[in-house]
């Protein structure tokens, strides 16, 4: 089971991506970046954040540590922004968080370099869970203290919202032209060959079973949590046994703009006397 922790302060929102996670202090006194069971986007996202959070982990990439947090919405009773308010008001009881990186820099493809291994590593993972937010224009990447840390697994798994499409879509490829590593020549033969034999079903069954029960209960079409949990290891081992011939990386471009804050690219152009762009 995730480590459990209790919100003891609202900080901020953080207004990047679409959900407006917070940024909330705990009882543990950790800071972590809390996604909200009241969200718009349902709780399957949150599911999706912990069996991918947590099996990336086990296969060597770098996530944040996910913990489930007690909210009381009282704690941001002091919030002046309504959109705020309303979230945590919906959101009382258990939601999950993921450790703050304080001083993270969103990763930007012409400002830092990562391998052909690692890129191949990361793009045979999102082939897997079928993530389709690791673009060049949203690459829910962080750079900190000089490696990359993967985030934001929410929109996986697309069967999870059609279960009964789920074999069918074990089976479908990946289409990663669109990749934030993409350009990174990414290793898939090295990556599949390290990664898909690791990928059991004793290590699925590790990971779903950190799924709060809440979150998988009154599933239609499931005899209860166990047997959603079940559905998870299902559909993925079988992916992992046919997605990595399954993986288009299509055609570099060379015009994506760079999304990094201008100081990252002055700094990088010095270093390297590119242009900017
Ligand atoms: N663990 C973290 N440490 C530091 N910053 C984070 C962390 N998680 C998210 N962020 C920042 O918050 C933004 C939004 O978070 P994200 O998980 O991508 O949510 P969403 O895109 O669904 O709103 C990210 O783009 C990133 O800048
Ligand atoms: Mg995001």
């Amino acid at each position: 089971m995730l480590p459990e922790v209790t919100a003891t302060r609202y900080v901020t929102p953080l207004r990047e991506g679409g959900s407006l996670p917070g940024i909330v202090e705990a009882d543990d006194l950790g800071t972590y970046v809390m996604k909200f069971t009241g969200a718009g986007q349902g709780r399957k996202t949150l599911v999706a954040e912990v069996i991918c959070g947590q099996l990336a982990r086990r296969l060597g990439l770098r996530v944040p540590e996910l913990v489930r947090i007690q909210l009381d919405p009282v704690i941001g009773r002091g919030e002046p922004d309504p959109e705020v308010q309303g979230l945590l008001k919906a959101s009382g009881g258990l939601n999950l968080g993921m450790d703050f990186l304080p001083g993270a820099l969103g990763f930007d493809p012409l400002a830092f370099e990562t391998d052909a291994a690692e890129a191949g590593r990361v793009v045979w993972f999102d082939a897997l869970t079928g993530n389709v937010d690791r673009s060049w224009r949203n690459p829910n990447l962080l750079v900190w203290h000089g490696e990359l840390w993967l985030i934001d697994h929410g929109a996986t798994m697309i069967w999870h919202h059609n279960w009964p499409t789920a074999a069918a879509a074990a089976d479908k490829g990946y289409d990663a032209s669109d990749h934030v590593l993409a350009t990174f020549a990414p290793d898939l033969a090295a990556a599949a060959a390290d990664l898909a034999p690791r990928i059991t079903e004793e290590l699925l069954t590790e990971v779903v079973s950190d799924v709060p029960e809440e979150w998988l209960a009154d599933e239609p079409g499931f005899d209860g949590p166990e047997a959603v949990r079940r559905a998870y290891v299902t559909t993925l081992l079988r992916r992992a046994a046919v997605i990595g011939d399954r993986i288009t990386l299509g055609e570099r471009s060379q015009d994506k703009p760079s999304q990094a804050p201008e100081w990252v690219r002055v700094r990088l152009n010095r270093n390297t006397g590119k242009s900017a762009r």
